[in-house]
């Protein structure tokens, strides 16, 4: 492995997710690395697994479920069934742009909570615009039916 090839690899990881099951597992190993005030843009299009990936996350975090794709609601709180963060999940896919966070009126506090916004392709750098540190999780579908490459990245 050379200098370039090393560097690319700290930069962002990319997981190669079979099916359904292995883009949920991805998702609870990554909430290994989440802790309260944590923001993560899930970025893809419709049915790339942003949702499927968000039940891995909610698994992994230890809160109530379901988490659903939601339709009408903006913004649920799954709060924790362990004593960790609550999980924010946040559906903007239908939105051109996303009210400030902590202006949704929430039951938790963005500071306190693990928050996850999927978003639609393409959008979710101006989600993330003047904001501090977050993830940016891309989902991308391959030619193959069920595959999906989940590209993470550290802003
Ligand atoms: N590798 C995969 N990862 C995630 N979902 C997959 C995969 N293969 C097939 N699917 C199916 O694709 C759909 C993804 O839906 P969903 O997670 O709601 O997408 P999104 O939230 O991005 O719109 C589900 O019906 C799921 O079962
Ligand atoms: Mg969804």
């Amino acid at each position: 492995m050379n200098d370039s090839e090393s560097v690319g690899r700290a930069a962002s990881d990319v997981v190669r997710a079979e099916d359904a099951a292995a883009t949920r597992a991805a998702g609870q190993r990554f909430a290994e690395r989440l802790g309260p005030g944590d923001l993560v843009i899930l970025s893809g299009e419709l049915g790339a697994g942003k949702t499927t990936f968000t039940q891995g996350v909610a698994e992994g975090l230890g809160v109530r479920g379901p988490i659903t794709s939601p339709t009408f609601v903006l913004a649920r709180v799954h709060p924790s069934l362990t004593g960790g963060p609550a999980l924010v999940h946040v559906d903007a896919y239908r939105l051109g742009s996303l009210p400030e966070l902590d202006d949704l009126d929430l039951d938790a506090s963005v500071e306190d909570s693990v928050t996850v916004v999927e978003w639609g392709e393409g959008k979710a750098e101006v989600l993330a615009e003047g904001r501090g540190g977050h993830y940016v999780v891309r989902f991308d579908r391959s030619r193959e039916d069920d595959v999906r490459e989940i590209v993470f990245e550290r802003s």
